[in-house]
């Protein structure tokens, strides 16, 4: 396995306030009768070089917010840039190509993301031609087959056809994919979930070799948090369309303040023998993100709510530096308010009271 880097401190992709309300017709005429707030104005961060972890339930907007930061679902509103880039979220699709080279995209699924006429050759080398980067003949073909060797294949595969290959080796040949046209961010959706653990293990390690050998930077999308622990930096938690924690991995695999967050972690096995959690059994399924509830959206299920909770939404705060949780257990307006035994179950230190905000 690959040493481990310590990303810069440079952002490369900063997303503010990014919403996508997919809007719910009815009848002949398509009246819009609501909407699924699929994702509900997230803030994210990634600087070169890191690994940012999208975490939560299915259903909570993870694949949406990955696909809205590549415009390949069109957001309601926010704001999208890479450096200081324009807001990539008003563009049009004109105007986006140029950007679009900088960031990819690898899917969840090896099987149907890969076209299955096309041999891996004219896969992987579709986009080079596209973006103009090697058109044609010797060049292209040469630049196709260190792209499957860098990701562990045989030059040899460029002229075979998906089908001839393993899930693992599938989804290698989208990340070759990816990698052609030299982009600084991967946005990868569930990669290895598809895949047997035994062969997840390398696809993981194919990932942190190419980001040390080349500096990218990824959004990992997953709801499996042992391998997010494993890779991420850091870990943003999703719920039903907003970010309810955000911060470093160590932060938020072993002192977790949202009690979503504590709910998830404590059905990781190796995680809750680590930390000797007790399991938190969430009561009920995500609720429908059209009519989420009112004041916190996981009230109805949270085994910690107390006064507040089921009025307000509580704003997401920084708690402790690089730690930001959306929580009225850590807004120091309602401290007083929390109940005795629901302060013995918050995080083992939370931060003096004095300090937040
Ligand atoms: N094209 C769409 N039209 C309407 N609703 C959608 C669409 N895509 C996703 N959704 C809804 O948005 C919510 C979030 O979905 P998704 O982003 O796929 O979540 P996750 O990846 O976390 O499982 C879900 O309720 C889903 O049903
Ligand atoms: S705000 Fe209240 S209901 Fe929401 S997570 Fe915190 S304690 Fe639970
Ligand atoms: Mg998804």
């Amino acid at each position: 396995m690959s040493e481990r880097r310590e990303p810069s401190t440079e952002k490369i992709l900063t997303v503010r306030e990014l919403k996508k309300h997919f809007p719910i017709k009815s009848g002949l005429l398509g009246a819009v009768k609501g909407h699924v707030k699929a994702v509900d104005g997230i803030d994210l961060d990634l600087c070169k070089g890191e690994t940012l972890g999208l975490v939560g339930e299915s259903g909570c907007g993870k694949t949406t917010a990955g696909r809205l930061i590549l415009k390949l679902v069109e957001p309601t509103s926010g704001d999208v840039r890479l450096g200081d880039s324009p807001n990539l979220a008003t563009l049009s699709n004109r105007e986006w190509m140029p950007w679009r080279r900088r960031i990819q995209m690898i899917f969840q699924d090896p099987f149907s993301s890969l076209n299955p006429r096309m041999t891996v050759g004219s896969i992987v080398g579709e986009a080079l031609a596209i973006h103009n980067l090697a058109p044609r003949g010797e060049a292209r073909r040469n630049r196709v087959e260190k792209l499957l060797e860098q990701v562990g294949l045989s030059r040899e595969a460029a002229r075979r056809f998906p089908h001839e290959f393993s899930g693992g080796q599938r989804q290698r040949i989208g990340i070759a994919r990816a990698l052609a046209v030299e982009p600084d961010i991967i946005i990868a959706d569930e990669p290895v979930s598809a895949l047997d653990v035994s062969i997840q293990a390398q696809v993981i390690n194919l990932l942190e070799d190419l980001q040390r050998d080349m500096g990218l930077s990824f959004l990992f999308i997953s709801h499996d948090l042992s391998v997010v622990g494993h890779l991420c930096h850091r870990v943003a938690v999703m719920y039903l369309g907003k970010i309810v924690e955000v911060g470093p991995t160590r932060a938020i695999m072993g002192n977790s303040r949202h009690p979503y967050t504590k709910a998830l972690l404590s059905a990781v096995p190796e995680i809750e023998k680590d930390n000797r959690r007790k399991r938190i059994v969430l009561e009920g399924d995500v609720p429908s993100p059209v009519n989420p509830p009112q004041g916190c959206h996981f009230h109805p299920r949270c085994p910690m709510r107390f006064g507040p909770c089921d009025k307000h939404y509580p704003e997401l705060r920084e708690v402790t530096p690089g730690v930001k949780v959306a929580c009225h257990l850590y807004d120091p307006a309602h401290q007083a308010a929390v109940p005795e035994p629901v302060r013995q179950l918050m995080s083992p230190d939370p931060a003096p009271v004095g300090s937040l905000g």
